[in-house]
């Protein structure tokens, strides 16, 4: 699943999100959600409890949604049945935003005492709620143990924002902005197109370790979040992905196959052996240049004096397939600090690779660790530079680039 920090909502033409809203203040952010999922294409029919009436008015919601908003299981005037059951069918989605501790305590429960619950009950496509409510209520243990109950049977959380709730206190359990909740939905409906099937890329990710002895070694700072991205965003488009993966906290991405490595030599040999059968390669890991010439057998002691460890060069890994490339497609990465371009460009020509993509950090929220990355496209003829952006997002874009050459 996409991070929760990409906002742009992809299309949702013709499909069904049954936007449930629950008794919360954040149920007049509902208002703006339900335009955003109609703005990206969706039918929308909203189904709220009867709580959820004192907080924003079914009318305001009927106008927006373009549909009747359904409250109790049946008309009083003229007996109309409101069907769960159908409405459980109908839905590829059901969001329920705001979602309020008591929902979803009987959400847990399986309880089925309003029009809400009995079509969660009901429904067989995925479901996402948004909880909204003030901080103490939200870390509550008993909150916290529904949350992760509803997770482990497959629910999708839409996390709350730290920030000022309508009580005055400052804290976590504002719902997160529409924006995003609509980007989540947009995204988990989103099935990608198999674009890239029968082909099988090697990626690397994450960082090598050196060992100086059985307790201390030389590394970097890379999390592995942007090659894991692009080894999820290849698997997504129907390519069989090999990940050599450095040491990261990281759960593998669905339809990849990892292999596990530590130092830059045994990188070396899973990256050489992965790439014979491959058609392309993407070098995201940040594999040490250098590694101590031997290591110790036990602890080094400290002395009084300084301590110079002496270093030998690894061996260039993404050099050494691209010497052997031949027409299969390399992609490289360049972390720079200075001099960026010529850089750069430098390894573009030295390493044989199709493209470079440049990261620097001179640039706010580019580069280790978090979650954004901002990257340049270099290749042979242009340069193609891209905004901040989620690293999921910095994924489809090199994606979308390696397709456009092997097309
Ligand atoms: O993992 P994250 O926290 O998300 O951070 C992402 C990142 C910053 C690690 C990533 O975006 C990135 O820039 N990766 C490459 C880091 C790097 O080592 O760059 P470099 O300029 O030193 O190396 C150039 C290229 O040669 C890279 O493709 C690198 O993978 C490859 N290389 C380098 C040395 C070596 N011995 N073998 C290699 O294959």
């Amino acid at each position: 699943m996409q991070s929760q920090s990409s906002t742009s909502c992809p299309s949702l033409e013709g499909r069904h999100i049954l936007l449930g809203i629950t008794g919360s203040i954040a149920a007049y952010k509902s208002a703006v959600l339900c335009r955003l999922l109609k703005k990206a294409g969706a039918e929308v029919q909203v189904v709220m409890t009867p709580l959820a009436k004192q907080f924003i008015t079914p009318l305001t919601m009927a106008t927006l949604s373009k549909n009747p908003i359904l409250v109790e299981f049946f008309d009083p005037e003229n007996g109309a049945w409101n069907s769960h059951v159908s409405l459980g069918e109908w839905a590829d989605c059901m969001l329920i935003a705001p979602a309020t501790a008591n929902t979803l305590g009987k959400m847990c429960a399986g309880m089925a005492d309003n029009l809400l619950l009995t079509s969660y009950l009901s429904a067989r496509c995925p479901v996402v709620v948004a909880p909204a409510m003030d901080l103490d209520m939200y870390r509550h243990y008993t909150t916290q143990r529904n949350l992760d109950d509803l997770r482990q049977h497959g629910v999708h959380v839409v996390e709350p924002e730290d920030g000022e709730l309508a009580s005055g206190l400052v804290g976590k359990g504002r719902m997160a902005e529409p924006e995003e909740i609509a980007a989540y939905v947009g995204h988990l409906l989103c099935e990608k197109k198999k674009t890239l099937s029968g082909k099988h890329f090697m990626v690397t990710a994450g960082a090598t370790i050196e060992p100086i002895d059985p307790v201390r070694f030389i590394s970097n700072h890379s999390s592995g979040k942007m090659g894991y991205a692009i080894a999820g965003e290849l698997a997504q488009r129907g390519a069989r992905v090999t990940l050599v993966s450095g040491r990261t906290a990281l759960p593998c991405p669905e339809g990849v196959q990892r292999v596990d490595v530590l130092s830059a030599e045994e990188m070396y040999t899973a990256a050489v052996a992965a790439f014979r059968e491959a058609d392309g390669a993407v070098m995201c890991a940040a594999v040490a240049d250098y590694t101590p010439t031997t290591v110790a057998e036990h602890k080094l002691k400290k002395g009084d004096g300084e301590m110079t460890i002496p270093l030998k060069r690894t061996r260039d890994i993404a050099a050494a397939l691209g010497s052997e490339k031949g027409h299969r497609l390399m992609v490289g990465f360049a972390l720079e600090t200075d001099n960026e371009r010529v850089n750069a460009t430098e390894k573009l020509h030295k390493k044989n690779f199709d493209f470079v993509v440049l990261n620097s950090l001179r640039d706010a929220g580019a580069g280790f660790r978090g979650d954004t990355n901002k990257v340049t496209f270099i290749d042979c003829q242009a340069r193609e530079e891209l905004p901040l952006m989620p690293k999921t997002e910095v994924a489809q874009k090199i994606v979308d680039k390696i397709e456009s050459i092997i097309k």
